[in-house]
């Protein structure tokens, strides 16, 4: 397994900000990273691959043209992220409209805020949005109404080379976020993150090049972990860790999972009986990541009792179960908060809380994939299930999943890859 996507296409990005070349490793084959690419690229940026090291020499950043931008609209969240680079780089921005899965409504009101405390002018156009920065960026006082990770990266991106100091308050520090962070000191930022989640950048005129090696993908990691349970199989994880999963590895002992940890991966496997019952509440890190719950909830269909997954991060991540239940998962989403905790949505009629009823048998059925996450548990269920099932749109589960096909040949999924 390669690095992570919620990390890679941000390094990628942090490249800009700098003078001199940069070289990141373990960069995987997915489309995140191609359209990413393709950004950098029509900004100017050269782009090199050699295996899975890329290197980006961003000497001769310059603008782009609105209709290349916009050959990417819709194709991923990263854009919103380019903002604070370019505006140091060039003095103005301009980002199509964003992409990324239907979870949720998505909005970017906090990153345009980020922004705007930054001093940059944000002008909303029908096709986009376009940024200027008439007296140069300068550090700002920030505080998040939520610990956002794409906001909070957006901080981190645009304070390093803004004038003065930056105080983040309610920031996320998922390890994604401490590896970009680690990446930018590299740069050459001045970063310090305190206890209570707060973080200080002093922003400096010059960063150089990196040379990093991205941290490993911790929600492909428990997706494959998932499947290994839900299968009744035994999967060895290369490159994944303990440290940046406990949380997940406790959840995954309580439902009866096993793992063992190497020095160069993690083992997952089914050690047979009956699979048990969990509740369990996404959360930001250090909790249960909302990206791990939907191939969970396919080993919870098959768990012997009741389960509830509370997700507290985006209001609509359970769209995937319609496919699960008819595929005979019993499964029913509430509006209510079923955790220990009301979250944001509880008062707001979102369909946020799943009560999985199991063990029950799948079978097979017509799937359309209606995000990544969604879209993985559906290969993952359809593995599991009696008879054929025939799943559609399987390209949106590339945006994240490096050879996915390819790693589903080796376990031994038996599958015919139409078109
Ligand atoms: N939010 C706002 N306004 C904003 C930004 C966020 O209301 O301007 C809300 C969102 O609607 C959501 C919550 O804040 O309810 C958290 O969103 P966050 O900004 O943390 O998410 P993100 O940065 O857009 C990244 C990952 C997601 C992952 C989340 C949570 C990337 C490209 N995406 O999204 O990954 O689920 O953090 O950890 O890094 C995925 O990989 O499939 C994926 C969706």
């Amino acid at each position: 397994m390669k690095g992570a996507k919620n990390l890679v296409t941000k390094a990628m990005v942090a490249a800009l900000l700098a003078d001199t070349p940069s070289e990141l490793r373990s960069v995987p084959e997915i489309s995140d990273v191609r359209v990413v690419r393709g950004l950098l690229e029509i900004h100017g940026v050269a782009v090199e691959t050699l295996g899975d090291t890329m290197r980006l020499d961003p000497a001769n950043v310059e603008s782009a043209h609105e209709t290349s931008i916009n050959a990417h609209a819709g194709s991923s969240r990263i854009p919103i992220l380019f903002c604070g680079p370019l505006l140091h780089r060039l003095g103005e921005a301009f980002i199509p409209d964003l992409g990324g899965c239907h979870i949720g409504d998505r909005p970017i009101d906090y990153h345009l805020e980020v922004l705007r405390n930054f001093g940059a002018v944000v002008d909303k156009l029908p096709t986009g949005i376009r940024m200027t920065a008439p007296d140069g960026l300068h550090g700002a006082k920030v505080t998040l109404p939520y610990p956002s990770v794409g906001a909070t990266e957006q901080v981190l991106l645009t304070a390093t080379r803004a004038k003065g100091r930056t105080e983040l308050s309610n920031a996320a520090v998922e390890p994604e976020i401490l590896d970009l962070i680690a990446i930018l000191q590299k740069m050459g930022a001045e970063i310090q993150v305190d206890t209570d989640r707060t973080i200080r950048i002093e922003g400096v005129d010059h960063l150089v090049g990196y040379s990093h090696t991205a941290l490993f993908d911790r929600n492909e990691a428990a997706s494959w972990a998932c499947a290994a349970l839900a299968t009744g199989g035994d999967i060895f994880v290369g490159g994944a860790r303990q440290q940046e999963m406990t949380t997940f590895l406790n959840v995954y002992r309580k439902v009866g999972g096993a793992f063992e940890i190497e020095d160069d991966g993690i083992r997952f496997w089914h050690p047979g009986g009956d699979l048990k019952p969990v509740v369990v509440e996404t959360d930001v890190h250090p909790g249960f990541m909302t990206d791990w719950q939907q191939p969970l909830v396919v080993a919870l269909a098959k768990a012997k009792g009741i389960s509830i997954v509370h997700e507290t991060v985006y209001e609509q991540r359970f769209g995937f179960t319609e496919a699960l239940v008819d595929m005979g998962a019993t499964i029913q989403i509430h509006t209510e908060c079923l955790g220990s905790h009301a979250c944001r949505f509880g008062q707001r009629n979102y369909q946020h809380s799943a009560v999985i009823a199991g063990p029950v048998s799948l079978r097979g059925a017509d799937i359309v994939v209606p995000d990544l996450r969604g879209g993985f548990s559906h290969l993952v269920a359809a593995l599991t299930a009696e008879g054929e099932s025939r799943i559609s749109n399987v390209g949106i589960i590339a945006r994240g999943y490096e050879r996915f096909i390819e790693k589903l040949q080796v376990l031994g999924a038996d599958f015919r890859v139409d078109g």
